[in-house]
């Protein structure tokens, strides 16, 4: 069979991106990153493509005159790649309704917290102002519904008494590299099922569940 392609959409660091290319080199992907494409001109995502070899487009949404453009462009570039799964990782935009109909059930996000709990941006911050105790990450299939997709994974941590949002960052961060590449591996090994808004993820080797 194929090995099923992997498509990232990236803005910025790209240090889950080098988790993702750390795991296919090291055989533990299921998958191959074959683009990458970045909305953000200098990401130092890119470069991290770059350096192994793989397509990178730039997708940039300020010369593009509105939303729809952008997501048309975008639209095109990920078409491309002809991918099996496309992943954001940490990649900043709000995707428009047509785009995230086009890939539902086949696209990941990366999200710093422990969705359903901190949508949005600026989570470790929130996360310590409020006093919780438990934080984490997810990864979910993109919804419409920014950041309230079907949960995949998650993994969590204690936030300690210590903890500023910096320390928390680096600390949950850790986390998502090994989380997204697991996720993404289920994925490409046909191991996720979309159950309404839960995921069933069996287990590698597991024989298939009868119904
Ligand atoms: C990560 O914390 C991810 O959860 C969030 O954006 C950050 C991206 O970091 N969506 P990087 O670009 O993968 O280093």
């Amino acid at each position: 069979m194929a090995i099923p392609r992997i498509a990232v959409l990236v803005s910025g660091r790209g240090s889950n991106l080098a988790a993702l290319i750390d795991a296919e080199q090291r055989g533990a992907l299921g998958g191959a990153v074959s683009a990458v494409i970045s909305n953000k001109a200098g990401a130092t995502a890119l470069a991290v493509a770059a350096r192994h070899g793989i397509a990178t487009e730039l997708v940039d949404h300020r010369e593009l005159a509105d939303r729809d453009a952008f997501d048309a462009a975008l639209a095109a570039a990920v078409e491309a790649s002809e991918p099996d799964l496309v992943v954001l990782a940490g990649f900043m935009r709000i995707l428009g309704p047509a785009f995230v109909r086009r890939y539902e059930g086949r696209m990941l996000n990366i999200h710093p917290s422990l969705l359903p709990s901190y949508p949005g941006l600026d989570t470790h911050r929130r996360v310590l102002a409020d006093g919780a105790r438990v934080h984490g990450c997810t990864v979910h299939f993109v919804t419409a519904d920014v950041d309230h997709g079907p949960i995949v994974a998650q993994a969590s941590l204690e936030v300690r008494h210590d903890d500023d949002p910096a320390s928390l960052a680096a600390r949950i961060l850790a986390l998502e590299h090994a989380l997204l590449p697991a996720a993404v591996r289920a994925f490409c090994e046909g191991r996720v099922v979309i159950e309404g808004r839960q995921v069933r993820v069996r287990e590698p080797g597991a024989a298939a569940e009868l119904t």
